[in-house]
């Protein structure tokens, strides 16, 4: 949630910033800017909009620089305007700071400020960053030290960045609840708040830890904490594929996503299946096997879509494994007190590995001494990082905001571990077979289903109107319909509900008439008949049926006035192929209402605010 760039070096900064900040952008998009310093002067450019608003701002003459820094907004404090827009100065337009996360004591600090004679210029909570530092700077210290000095006295989240026009030789970067990266190039320096922006300029990064910030210079990094103890700069190697995050000729990232998950589901499958043994490695949680094997209760946690793969983990391990199992959000998670013994387990699940509320969950978990797992999208980020132990989904990086392929991992990692637990219990090796040749064919079908894309369009132009949608499923499909339900409202902006098919009765046929498409997942499983029964009361009422249904059922055409096929599967895995009609129903939906598919109003990718 919102993208920080900044730059140190001998090259001119602007491209630099510019191409940054386009990489960050699914972060946030409603307005952005760059500073920069040029002959110790302050150069600040901002604009409302997406980066294409900024870059035709920018004059063709802008001036050249070696050190800038730039940010891509998601509104929190203030409307999205130019005035509220990154970069934010003090009164004498001396320095600039970007700004990740949320000041939770802004208005004291401001009224104090304001008092001491500050005028500020924008509604933003980032604004006292600037004058806090400035006061500090007035009184005769460094920047440097004016930073770490301010940072004392703020609550709040932050991933920050400074630069001063009477300190042209560094940037001050720091951290506290919102990521921060640093790049190491050749006599230079990067930040970001997400390795996407360092793809193509270094592979060798640091990641900051809470209450720590760092001096960026020419020369290299030097970290300390925010209450000055020294730290080691720890550099790590990241894996750089420029493909992964380009569309690769798509239109949009969501649709290369969806289209990619053959070979993503491939991906975080690869080198994990043991076939001769029936069962699963997973060298994340090797060691720390134990705690989940003999776990009393296991507690899944997450938001929006991972929480859904997070249901659906719950069906997988009470029915395969025989843990008792909770999931819960992780924003109700880590402000309700959870009882949570030691012999609880809680997995959080999270695709960019920085959700505000997920990370507080696990930070919860492991105060009350739990053993705390982590589930991951994004090598290096603060869950993986946090948590005791974990798996990653090796999906690729994900940039459409409504998440697609990490959703289908997420459910392919808990597959996984179900199996990997399961077979440790009482999953005996025949059945163990069974479920990992099923798994192995994940892929192929997920294939097959992506070849009715043209039938899936051609439903969504039959539909494109509705107004409102009802997705329905039992059992393993509930979630589905949940998450199908969730990519509608996300990117076409139809009002979407899942619901468990039986609980109909309880209040939503009453909404049903001529006008309401019902998405029904109706596979060929053990309570088809039930929902066969559910399909009946809609029909009852008039309302117009799209089916999800198994190859081969016919008798379901009697029933439903559209039917979209999938592939015969195993019910448990049954999840990981229903998804896929939704999501490119979603999808065209989206198109042909002329949505904005990668960037859906007021949403953002990464929630690092609560
Ligand atoms: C945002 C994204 C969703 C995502 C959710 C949780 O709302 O738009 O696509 O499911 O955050 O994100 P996480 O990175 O924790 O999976």
């Amino acid at each position: 949630m919102c993208g920080i760039i900044g730059y140190i070096g001998d090259t001119n900064v602007l491209p630099i910033l510019i191409n940054g900040l386009h990489r960050l952008e699914y972060r946030g998009y409603d307005s952005a800017g760059v500073a920069l310093l040029n002959e110790n002067r302050l150069y600040l450019q901002r604009a409302a909009g997406k980066i294409t608003a900024l870059e035709q701002k920018l004059p063709a003459d802008a001036p050249l620089s070696t050190i800038g820094i730039g940010h891509t907004r998601w509104a929190t404090h203030g409307v999205p305007n130019e005035a509220n827009a990154h970069p934010h100065c003090d009164c004498h337009q001396r320095l600039a700071v970007v700004h990740n996360g949320i000041i939770e004591n802004h208005g004291v600090l401001r009224q104090e400020l304001i008092d001491k004679g500050h005028i500020f210029q924008s509604q933003t909570d980032t604004e006292v960053l600037s004058h806090l530092f400035e006061e500090y700077l007035a009184s005769g210290m460094p920047l440097s030290e004016a930073v770490r000095q301010g940072l004392l006295r703020v609550q709040g989240t932050f991933g920050l960045a400074v630069i001063d026009e009477e300190t042209p030789d560094y940037l001050m970067v720091a951290r506290n609840g919102s990521p921060l990266i640093i790049g190491h190039g050749q006599g230079a320096c990067f930040v970001a708040s997400d390795t996407a922006a360092l793809v193509g300029l270094t592979d060798k990064v640091t990641f900051l830890d809470d209450g720590e910030l760092a001096i960026l210079s020419r020369n290299g990094v030097a970290v300390k904490t925010i209450d000055n103890r020294s730290v080691d700069t720890r550099v790590e190697i990241i894996d750089q594929n420029l493909k992964r995050i380009e569309k690769a000729g798509y239109p949009h990232y969501m649709l290369k996503e969806i289209m990619e998950q053959p070979q993503t589901v491939e991906d975080t499958m690869r080198g994990r299946l043991l076939e001769e043994e029936c069962t699963v490695k997973l060298g994340g949680i090797g060691n720390d096997i134990d705690s989940l094997l003999y776990a009393r209760r296991i507690i899944l946690t997450g938001c929006g879509t991972s929480w859904h793969a997070a249901l659906i983990g719950e069906y997988l391990f009470e029915e395969l494994v025989g843990i008792p199992v909770e999931v819960e959000y992780a924003s109700e998670f880590r402000y309700r007190n959870p009882i949570i013994s030691e012999d609880s387990v809680v997995i959080a699940v999270s695709q960019s590995g920085e959700t505000a509320d997920t990370l507080a969950a696990v930070r919860e978990a492991r105060r009350k001494r739990c053993k705390v797992y982590g589930i991951c999208n994004v090598v290096g980020s603060s869950i993986a990082r946090e948590t005791d132990a974990g798996v990653y989904l090796h999906a690729g990086a994900e940039i459409g905001v409504a998440s697609t392929k990490a959703f289908t991992s997420q459910v392919t990692v808990l597959a996984l571990i179900t199996l990997l637990l399961g077979r440790m219990r009482s999953i005996s090796s025949a059945r163990g077979g069974e479920l990992l040749r099923e798994l192995q064919q994940i892929p192929q079908k997920i294939e097959r289903i992506l070849q009715q894309h043209e039938q899936i369009r051609a439903l969504a132009e039959a539909y494109q109107d509705a107004r409102n949608i009802l997705y329905l499923g039992r059992g393993y499909q509930f979630p589905v319909a949940l998450e199908g339900a969730l990519k509608m409202k996300e990117i076409a902006y139809i009002h979407a509900e899942g619901y468990p098919a039986a609980e109909i009765k309880h209040g939503p046929l009453a909404l049903i008439d001529k006008d309401m498409p019902v998405i029904v997942i109706a596979t060929h499983d053990s309570i088809y008949d039930k929902i066969l029964n559910n399909i009946q009361e809609v029909r009852a009422r008039n309302g117009r049926v799209i089916a999800i249904a198994t190859e081969g059922d016919q008798e379901i055409k009697k029933y439903a006035e559209h039917v979209i096929y999938i592939p015969d599967v195993l019910e448990p895995f049954a999840p990981l192929l229903t998804i896929i009609p939704l999501q490119l129903l979603a999808y065209d939906m989206a198109i042909l209402r002329n949505c904005d598919v990668d960037q859906p109003r007021n949403l953002a990718k990464s929630v690092t605010v609560e």
